[in-house]
C-alpha cells in the first residue's frame, strides 16, 4: 500500500496537550550509573577494541599468516598474498557490522534492547572460540571467521546500546548519557593500543590473547546486565504493560514518583498507537519521516567519510609519511587514542550546553580547516623536522575535532529524531550505512594514499565541507526537546 502524509498521526488537541507537556528533568542516579555501565562496557567495547586491535600487531600477525601458508603448501607465499589475507581479517568486521546494524530493528522489538544486547554474547563467545583456536589449527580462516562474528556483533551494539541508553535516561541527560557510547569506543581503541604493544600483549606468542581479551566485557555484561530493568519506553510501547513500565522507570530514577515522565510517555504511546509500525518503506515515502531519516544516514556518513578511521586504523601508516621513525608513530598513536578518550569526556559536558548542532557545526568545520593544514603540512615534511612535528599536531587536532561532537552526536542522534514506531527501523539503516561507509574507507584508504600522496587528504576535506553545509542547513537542535517536539519540528517543515 501506498503511504501518504495522511498516515501520520493525527494528534487530537487533548493528546497534544499531554504530549507537548515539558517531559520532567531527572537526575543521575546510582542506579542508572550501574545500567549504563553495564549495556555501555559490556557493548561499546566490543566495537572499539576490535576496531583498534589489529593496528599494533600486524606485522606479527602477517608473519603468522605467511608460516602458515608455507606450512601448507610448501612455497613461501606472496607479500600481496599474505597482505590480502590480512586486510580480509581487518574488513570484514565492518561487512559483519553492516549484518548487525541491519538487523538491529528486529532484534530490538523482538527481544527489546536489553534482551538483544544479553543475546549479542553469544556472538562474541562464537568469535572468542574461533579467534582462539585459530593458531593451534592452524587456520587464519578461523580469525576471519571470528572477526565477522565479532562485527555482527558489533553492529548490533551500535544499534542496541545508544537505543537503550536514550531510552532510559532522562531528558536533561539523553545527550550526555547517549555519549557514554562513544567514549566507551574511544577508551576501548586505547586498551587495544596500549595491550597491542610489544611489551604487553603484541608478541609471536600472546597476539591470540590479545584477540581473545574481547571476552572480557562479555562476561562483564553478563554478569551486571541481567539486574537492569527493560527500557520502560519498550515495556510501555511495546509491550503495553503499564504497571511493569512504571517499575523500571521508578528504578532508573530512583523514586516512585514518576507520574509525569509516565504521562508524557503515554502520550507517545497513544500517538504511536495509532499508527502501524513504520517499515523501511514508509521511511523513505512518507514525507514527515523522510526528512529525519536523511538527517540520521548523512550525519553517520560524515562520522566516517570524515576520514577518522583513516587515521584510527592506518596512523602508523600517517607518521610514517610525516616522517616520524622507529617506535615514534607508536608512541603518536597512543598519544592519539589518548587525546580522543580526553575529548570525548570534554564533549560530554559541552553536549547539553553547546547543543547538538553547534558541536557538529564546530567538529567538522575545525576538522576542515585542519585537514587543509594537514595536506599542506605534508607537502613540506621532506624539507625538515619542523613540518614533521606540524603533522604529528594537526594529525592530533584532527582527533581532538572529530570527538569534540561528530564522534558521539550521530550514535544518538537518531534515537532522538524518531519516535518508538520508527526508531528500530530508522536505527538499522542509520547503523548499517554507517558500516559500510566505515568499510569504503577503510578498503580505499591506502590504495588512494599510495597513489595520490598526502593529496588523499583532500578527498575529506572536500567532504568535511560538504557535510558541514548540509548539517548548517538541515540538521535541527534537539537538545531538550522532547522527542514529540521534535516530531512536531519535521511535521511543520514537510508541510510548508
Ligand atoms: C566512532 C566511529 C568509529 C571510530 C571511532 C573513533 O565511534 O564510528 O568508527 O573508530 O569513532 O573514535
Amino acid at each position: 500500500s501506498n503511504v501518504s502524509d495522511m498516515d501520520i498521526p493525527i494528534y487530537s488537541s487533548e493528546n497534544l496537550t499531554t504530549s507537548l507537556r515539558r517531559e520532567p528533568h531527572g537526575a543521575f542516579t546510582g542506579k542508572l550509573a550501574f545500567a549504563i555501565a553495564a549495556a555501555a562496557l559490556g557493548s561499546s567495547f566490543q566495537h572499539g577494541y576490535n576496531t583498534g586491535v589489529l593496528n599494533n600487531p600486524q606485522k606479527i600477525i602477517e608473519n603468522w599468516i605467511n608460516e602458515t601458508m608455507s606450512n601448507r603448501t610448501g612455497e613461501i607465499p606472496s607479500q600481496e598474498n599474505v597482505t590480502f589475507i590480512f586486510s580480509l581479517m581487518t574488513s570484514v568486521f565492518c561487512i559483519g557490522g553492516m549484518i548487525g546494524g541491519a538487523t538491529t530493528g528486529l532484534i530490538a522489538d523482538k527481544f527489546g534492547r536489553k534482551g538483544g544486547l544479553l543475546l549479542n554474547n553469544i556472538l562474541v563467545i562464537i568469535a572468542v572460540i574461533c579467534e582462539a583456536s585459530s593458531k593451534s589449527a592452524s587456520s587464519y580462516e578461523l580469525i576471519i571467521l571470528g572477526r565477522f562474528f565479532i562485527g555482527v556483533n558489533s553492529g548490533l551494539n551500535a544499534g542496541l546500546a545508544p537505543m537503550y541508553l536514550a531510552e532510559i535516561s532522562p531528558i536533561n541527560l539523553r545527550g550526555a548519557v547517549g555519549t557514554v557510547y562513544q567514549l566507551v569506543i574511544t577508551i576501548s581503541i586505547l586498551v587495544a593500543q596500549i595491550l597491542g604493544l610489544k611489551s604487553i600483549l603484541g608478541t609471536d606468542d600472546l597476539w591470540v590473547t590479545l584477540l581473545a581479551m574481547t571476552i572480557v566485557p562479555a562476561i562483564f555484561q553478563l554478569a551486571t546486565l541481567p539486574f537492569c530493568p527493560e527500557s520502560p519506553k519498550f515495556i510501555l510501547l511495546s509491550k503495553e504493560n503499564e504497571p511493569q513500565a512504571r517499575k523500571a522507570l521508578s528504578w532508573f530514577r530512583g523514586t516512585v514518583d514518576v507520574h509525569e515522565e509516565m504521562d508524557v510517555m503515554k502520550a507517545e504511546s497513544d500517538a504511536v498507537k495509532l499508527i502501524p509500525k513504520v517499515t523501511v518503506r514508509e521511511l523513505v515515502t512518507n514525507s514527515t519521516l523522510r526528512i529525519p531519516l536523511i538527517i540520521s544516514l548523512t550525519v553517520m556518513v560524515a562520522q566516517q567519510l570524515s576520514g577518522i578511521n583513516a587515521v584510527m586504523f592506518f596512523s602508523s601508516k600517517i607518521f610514517n609519511m610525516a616522517g616520524l621513525k622507529g617506535d615514534n608513530p607508536t608512541y603518536a598513536t597512543l598519544a592519539m587514542g589518548g587525546v580522543n578518550v580526553l575529548m570525548t569526556i570534554v564533549s560530554l559536558f559541552l553536549v547539553e550546553k553547546a547543543g547538538r548542532k553547534t558541536l557538529l557545526l564546530v567538529g567538522f568545520g575545525g576538522m576542515a580547516v585542519d585537514t587543509l593544514l594537514l595536506t599542506i603540512g605534508m607537502l613540506f615534511v621532506h624539507t625538515g623536522s619542523t613540518a614533521g612535528i606540524f603533522c604529528v599536531l594537526f594529525v592530533l587536532i584532527f582527533v581532538v575535532m572529530f570527538a569534540i561532537g561528530p564522534g558521539s552526536i550521530p550514535w544518538f542522534l537518531v534515537s532522538e529524531l524518531f519516535n518508538q514506531s520508527a526508531r528500530p527501523t530508522a536505527t538499522s539503516l542509520a547503523v548499517c550505512i554507517n558500516w559500510t561507509a566505515n568499510f569504503i574507507v577503510g578498503l580505499a584508504f591506502l590504495p588512494l594514499a599510495d597513489s595520490m600522496g598526502s593529496y588523499v587528504f583532500l578527498i575529506f576535506f572536500v567532504l568535511q565541507v560538504l557535510f558541514l553545509l548540509f548539517i548548517y542547513k538541515k540538521v535541527p537542535e534537539t537538545k531538550n526537546k522532547t522527542l514529540e517536539e521534535i516530531s512536531a519540528m519535521f511535521r511543520q517543515q514537510s508541510y510548508q
